[in-house]
């Protein structure tokens, strides 16, 4: 059956049969269920004009590109909206990063979902199909997505409840929800969600790099692990959350003149990229650091868009570090702390560290279990 065509290619069901079978293939869907969700749902009625990073570069499609559905029914994320500045600020998620929270969303018949960022609608299509459109809600603050999902939405037969409104007051109107997951990123967990979601209920979000899988528990504090895989999702735009720097805001503040300067050791932890970024990510929502590599050694810019402090941290070839730091918040002491905690607990991987967070929306990063060493991510250090 030929759904629907372009001047160029026409859609079968056997595209979407295949995205299916791929995601399987990857690991990324792992019931029957999921993979007859995925098979069903037209992926192509949710984008028109998107772009494409690939290693190669930058491709823009519109309708008429060749190899249009190859790519829709590819496991790549499609960009569809850019802020005024040249900022990717939606899109269709990579399918099989979509297809790993819905299996780890755990979903039974007759639960209640809500979607944090519903960009496309694809995804609440997926929900939809999963679940029934009743039991689904999706919410997004730019009302221009909005409108452009609700069309795609019920051409491709489904109704989810979708709304305008910033996600980070969640939606009490349909609460309460017996799953929250988040599409777009977020810095910190909101108590809204919290409040809206029921005892025994999950929280799917991204949370800096990590990607939370909390567990509301009777006392009403939600608690969970990372899941092993890092991501990093566009973020949240709300007025309740700062703004994360851009590169250039980090490397014009963190070439001005400090208030501190120290000279340490060589700092274990700093030269693993990857771990190092992951524990700035959780202790700095709303901070980005930026590498840069020179002939003298490497120069990370760390600045904290919450507090407006800073740290530039300059190693040599053989180890030796300058801090230089401005602002109330002493970065290095906070960034340290951690990055030995880490180091002492033998390097663990992501997924064995876990986020508690209180019913005041307090978070604490725990290793392995929420009893141990428990460190609470949002004190504001001015010592050290
Ligand atoms: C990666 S896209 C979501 C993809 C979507 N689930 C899909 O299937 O196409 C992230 C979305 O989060 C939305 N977003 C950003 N800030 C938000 C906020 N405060 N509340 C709700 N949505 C937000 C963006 O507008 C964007 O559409």
């Amino acid at each position: 059956m030929t759904r629907s065509t372009t001047a160029t290619e026409a859609f079968e069901p056997e595209h979407a049969a295949r995205l299916a079978r791929d995601l399987a293939e990857k690991g990324a869907i792992r019931s029957p269920e999921w993979r007859r969700v995925f098979a069903r749902v037209p992926r192509h009625l949710f984008v028109s004009s998107f772009v494409v990073r690939t290693s190669e570069g930058t491709v823009a499609y519109d309708e008429q590109t060749p190899g249009r559905l190859e790519t829709i029914y590819s496991d790549a994320t499609l960009i569809t909206r850019f802020s005024a500045d040249g900022l990717a600020i939606s899109s269709s998620t990579e399918p099989s990063l979509m297809a790993l929270m819905l299996e780890h969303l755990r979903l039974q018949d007759g639960m209640k979902v809500l979607e944090v960022g519903t960009g496309t609608g694809y995804n609440a299509a997926l929900l939809s199909e999963r679940l029934c459109s009743a039991l689904v809600t999706s919410i997004d603050v730019d009302g221009a997505l909005v409108d452009r999902a609700r069309g795609a939405l019920e051409a491709a037969g489904y109704r989810p409840a979708l709304a305008a409104v910033d996600g980070a007051r969640g939606y009490p109107n349909n609460a309460p929800y017996q799953r929250i997951l988040a599409t777009c990123g977020l810095g910190r967990i909101p108590v809204s969600w919290l409040d809206q979601l029921d005892e025994g209920g999950l929280i799917l979000a991204n949370v800096g790099l990590g990607m939370a899988l909390l567990r509301k528990g009777s006392d009403g504090h939600a608690r969970g692990r990372l899941l092993p895989e890092a991501a990093g999702f566009m973020r949240l735009r709300s007025s309740s959350a700062p703004g994360v720097p851009t590169v250039s805001e980090v490397l014009s503040v963190t070439g001005g003149g400090p208030e501190r300067v120290r000279v340490v050791e060589k700092v274990a932890g700093l030269d693993d990229h990857a771990s190092s970024e992951f524990l700035l990510s959780l202790l700095l929502p709303y901070g980005l650091r930026v590498v840069q590599h020179r002939q003298e050694g490497q120069v990370h810019g760390v600045l904290d868009g919450a507090s407006g402090s800073w740290m530039r941290v300059e190693v040599d070839h053989q180890g030796r570090t300058t801090v230089s730091e401005r602002g109330d918040r002493h970065l290095w002491a906070a960034y340290t702390a951690l990055l030995s905690d880490w180091e002492e607990a033998g390097r663990p991987e992501i997924g064995r560290y876990g986020l508690t967070i209180t019913p005041a929306g307090e978070h604490h990063l725990w290793l392995d279990h929420p009893q141990n060493t428990n460190t609470p991510l949002d004190q504001a250090e001015t010592t050290g």
